[in-house]
């Protein structure tokens, strides 16, 4: 009897996941779907899903739509909107799907183009990214921990960070500087500031609380302490690296 009900459930489980699974996530089928995209959609969803005369696809809303769903509005279009019809074969929309789906998918749960290895080398290695940003307690400050990047973020916007730094900066991780009144200059992040105080994290993971009163000069930077990199090929390798960053799949994380 227990056994029968949880074959049941299993089954049940099971067509929920193969529900799930109806888009393809690997990056030929992005790739190619992003082709499509241009050509067919980015008039009025914009070039990064943004949105213009149609809706932006980066909302909760167009991330939290149903597989089926998806692709049914892709093929037979809205009716009674200006979201037209696109009569192409299924594999084609499969894959304009994939890559509307890679706007806002976790990086951990796609497959971007680029070799980890290279990433994880470049990262340790000649790119210095590891003297700024910890992965599993390796590495230093005062950059955002990285051990659970591919989590948090898309790999577009992985991307964006390696090359364009100053874009979009992570919250409490501006840059600054402060020339003390007793005379040393403190580097870092700003973890907090008021008209009152400011926590400064600086390279070797010191948290420094300083009252405005001891303060010479406070400069916050607009730019990003974090210098862009502009090798596109190094850029994805990075990208494959870090978005198999997740803590929710601990072991083997930094090496796969
Ligand atoms: C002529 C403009 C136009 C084109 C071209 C177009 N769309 Fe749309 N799309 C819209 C509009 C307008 C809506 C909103 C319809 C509504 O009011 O619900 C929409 C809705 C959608 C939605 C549902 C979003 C949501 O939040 O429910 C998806 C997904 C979508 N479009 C994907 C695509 C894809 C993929 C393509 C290319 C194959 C495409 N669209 C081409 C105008 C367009
Ligand atoms: C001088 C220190 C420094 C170096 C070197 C550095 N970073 Fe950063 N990085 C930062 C800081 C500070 C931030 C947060 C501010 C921002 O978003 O720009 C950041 C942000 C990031 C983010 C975004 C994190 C998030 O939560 O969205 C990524 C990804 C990243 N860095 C990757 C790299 C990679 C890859 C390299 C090596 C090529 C690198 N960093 C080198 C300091 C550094």
């Amino acid at each position: 009897m227990r056994r029968a009900i949880f074959s049941i459930f299993s089954v049940c489980l099971c067509s929920l996941f193969a529900q799930r699974n109806l888009i393809p996530t690997d990056s030929p089928a992005v790739e190619a779907g992003r082709q499509i995209y241009m050509g067919a959609c980015s008039g009025c969803h914009g070039a990064t899903g943004e949105g213009s005369q149609g809706p932006s696809l980066l909302s909760g809303r167009a991330s939290r739509l149903p597989d089926r769903t998806l692709l049914n509005s892709i093929q037979n279009g809205l009716p009674g909107t200006s979201m037209p019809n696109f009569p192409m074969g299924s594999e084609k929309i499969n894959q304009v799907a994939a890559f509307v789906r890679s706007l806002t998918a976790p990086a951990i749960t796609t497959q971007p183009a680029g070799d980890v290895e290279r990433g994880k080398r470049y990262f340790f290695g000649a790119g210095k990214c590891s003297t700024c940003h910890m992965i599993l307690g390796q590495g230093g400050h005062p950059g955002p921990d990285l051990s659970n990047i591919g989590s948090e973020r898309t790999s577009g916007q992985i991307l964006e960070s390696i090359m364009k730094p100053s874009a979009r900066i992570a919250e409490g991780y501006r840059g600054v500087v402060a020339a003390l009144k007793s005379g040393p200059t403190i580097q870092g992040v700003a973890k907090n500031h008021n008209n009152y105080s400011v926590q400064i994290l600086d390279k070797d993971g010191r948290l420094h609380l300083l009252n405005r009163e001891e303060i010479a000069k406070l400069e916050l930077m607009d730019a990003s302490l974090m210098p862009s990199t502009s090798d596109a090929a190094e850029a994805r390798h990075l990208v494959a690296f870090l978005a198999r960053q997740s803590t929710r799949m601990k072991e083997g994380a930094l090496s796969k």
